[in-house]
């Protein structure tokens, strides 16, 4: 079995309300539901999300540790978490796949969206396709894994 770690960061907890003309009308949890229906056998989604640094920290750790490839959505952490970039290098060191996805495109919003943090040590990222960023970014990762 391989296991996905789909890590959602601030206020995603809140889609299908929040901004639905910049997020869309699904909720996370509906987002994380269709994820799970559409992945090959043998693999299994992990799915989770937290407005709390720290914890998004615990479980990259934990995906280090458990060597299990992350597909991160860090919200507005994107921007300047620095501890969570931190956290993220470490899948990197550790040879792990990290892809950052985006429901929106950051790069046609705000300019304080256009930096990403993550980024320089996420293995890519897919951005700007609503909830098929993360059909796509699940896609990217079990290719990885060849
Ligand atoms: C987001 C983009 C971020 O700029 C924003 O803070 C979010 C969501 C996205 O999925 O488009 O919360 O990561």
């Amino acid at each position: 079995m391989t296991t996905i770690l789909v890590l959602n960061g601030p206020n995603l907890g809140r889609l299908g309300t929040r901004e639905p003309e910049v997020y869309g009308s699904e909720t996370l949890e509906e987002i994380g539901a269709g994820l799970a229906a559409s992945v090959p056998d043998g693999v299994e989604v992990d799915f989770r999300q937290s407005d709390d640094e720290a914890e998004l920290i615990g479980w990259i750790h934990e995906a280090v540790d458990r060597r299990l490839p992350v597909v991160l959505n860090p919200a507005a952490f994107t921007h300047y978490s620095y501890a969570l970039r931190d956290a993220a290098a470490q899948l990197k060191q550790a040879g792990v796949p990290l892809v950052e996805v985006h429901l929106s495109n950051p790069h046609s919003r705000e300019t304080f969206r256009h930096t990403s943090v993550i980024s320089g040590v996420a293995t890519g990222v897919i951005a700007g396709f609503g909830p098929d960023s993360y059909h796509l970014a699940v896609q990217a990762v079990l290719r990885s894994l060849g």
